[in-house]
């Protein structure tokens, strides 16, 4: 067991604030001493799902070696608890243990828990320490990172909420062989997403990627390039303001999509997998990409179990419908992040409806 952390694999500069990134085996046994410090509290709320086993307890034992009082607070796994119900809860047990200000909030889990902790961190006594310890592949490659937090309302997904950076992204990649198949092919949608935005060697190590989760050094470092390019995003434009937005290859579809089929039939991993062809054609159609990039993703999405054809109850109509009123709500034009090649990104206005429809109708054939 190691108490001493290793340098970080990456480090942000994120605003005024530096983000380390602390990624091997054993880093969890670590995240106690991460939090001991001169003027710093002693108290600590461990926040976990309940599907999560073994990770929350090393960190909260490398907290108790450390010092410090800890609490472990548990949520129920899945969307739900990303609730304001679940903030109240959850702020008044924190209360209730005699967290202040100066304390931390640690989130093991997920997205959902990272969101909702994150959330929670936040707004608790107007913002403690918050430390990530991603769980899920889609967490260590993109939701642990960046800084957004938040829960959903009946009204919306991630309706309320914040941008608030944690003090350390902790992540142990030998958690994942636990995770369910389905879990990780979902993360590695993002992945597939990450090598179409970089292009060049990335690209080619996923399209080259064995069965998941494959070989542990490989992991680590696939994750490592993943959460870099996520990070290289995020330094030069936390509030997403522009630049973040190339983040959202795959989303546009890919939202509606998940939305049409009620957010139960395909898990966001498996929309973005649909959306990602479809922004691919798309892509085609307005900025001349070549044809093999289409090819190649879908053989790469295939071989990893992710959906490359839409289910025939969701309904075309509802996708679209629902991609257009994202972009009333926010009053633009629809902006569809596209590629002229793998690497070279941009968000385009307006794409042709025609094309757009075309697209996803593709998808059913
Ligand atoms: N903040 C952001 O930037 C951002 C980005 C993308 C997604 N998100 C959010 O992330 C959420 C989805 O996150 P997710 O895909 O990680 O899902 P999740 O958090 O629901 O986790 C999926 C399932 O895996 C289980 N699990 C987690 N770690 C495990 C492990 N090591 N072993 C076994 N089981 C484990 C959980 O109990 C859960 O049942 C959504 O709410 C989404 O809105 C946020
Ligand atoms: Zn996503």
């Amino acid at each position: 067991m190691i108490t001493d952390m290793a340098a970080p694999a990456l480090v942000a500069s994120i605003g005024d604030r530096t983000v380390p990134v602390y990624l091997g085996d054993g880093v969890l046994d670590a995240v106690g001493g991460l939090l001991v410090g001169r003027g710093e509290g002693d108290g600590v709320l461990v926040v976990v799902d309940d599907g999560i086993v073994g990770a929350a307890d090393r960190v909260a034992a490398s907290c108790v070696a450390a010092g410090l009082r800890v609490t472990v607070e548990r949520v129920p796994a899945g969307e739900a608890s990303k609730s304001l119900a679940e903030i109240e809860r959850l702020s008044r047990a924190a209360a209730r243990a005699g967290i202040r200000r100066r304390d931390a909030v640690v989130a093991v889990g997920g997205g959902v828990v990272g969101d909702l902790a994150g959330f929670l961190a936040a707004s608790y006594q107007r913002g403690v320490r918050l430390v990530q310890v991603p769980t899920t592949l889609l967490a260590m490659v993109d939701s642990s990172l960046g800084g957004k937090t938040g829960v959903d309302l009946p009204e919306g997904k991630n309706y309320v909420g914040a941008i608030y950076q944690p003090v350390a992204v902790v992540m142990d990649p030998s958690v994942l062989s636990t995770l369910s198949a389905r879990e990780l092919s979902c993360g590695f949608a993002e992945v597939v997403k990450y090598g179409l935005l970089t292009g060049g060697d990335l690209m080619e190590i996923v399209a080259g990627w064995p069965e998941l989760p494959g070989p542990a050094d490989g992991l680590a470092d696939l994750i490592r390039r993943c959460a870099g390019v996520k990070l290289a995003v995020v330094e030069e434009d936390e509030m997403d303001l522009g630049r973040r937005a190339i983040l959202n290859l795959g989303h546009t579809v890919g939202h509606g999509i998940e939305a049409a089929a009620g957010y139960d039939l395909y898990h966001h991993g498996e929309a973005i997998s649909l959306g990602l062809l479809a922004a691919l054609r798309i892509s085609e159609h307005a900025l001349g990409l070549d044809p093999v990039w289409r090819d190649r993703t879908l053989a790469t999405l295939a071989r990893h179990g992710l959906p490359t054809a839409l289910d025939g109850s969701v309904s075309i109509d509802e996708v679209i419908d629902i991609m257009g009123r994202d972009k009333k709500a926010d009053g633009r034009a629809l902006n569809m992040v596209l590629l002229r090649a793998p690497g070279d990104v941009l968000t385009h206005q307006d794409p042709d409806p025609g094309v757009v429809r075309a697209a996803v109708e593709e998808l059913t054939a």
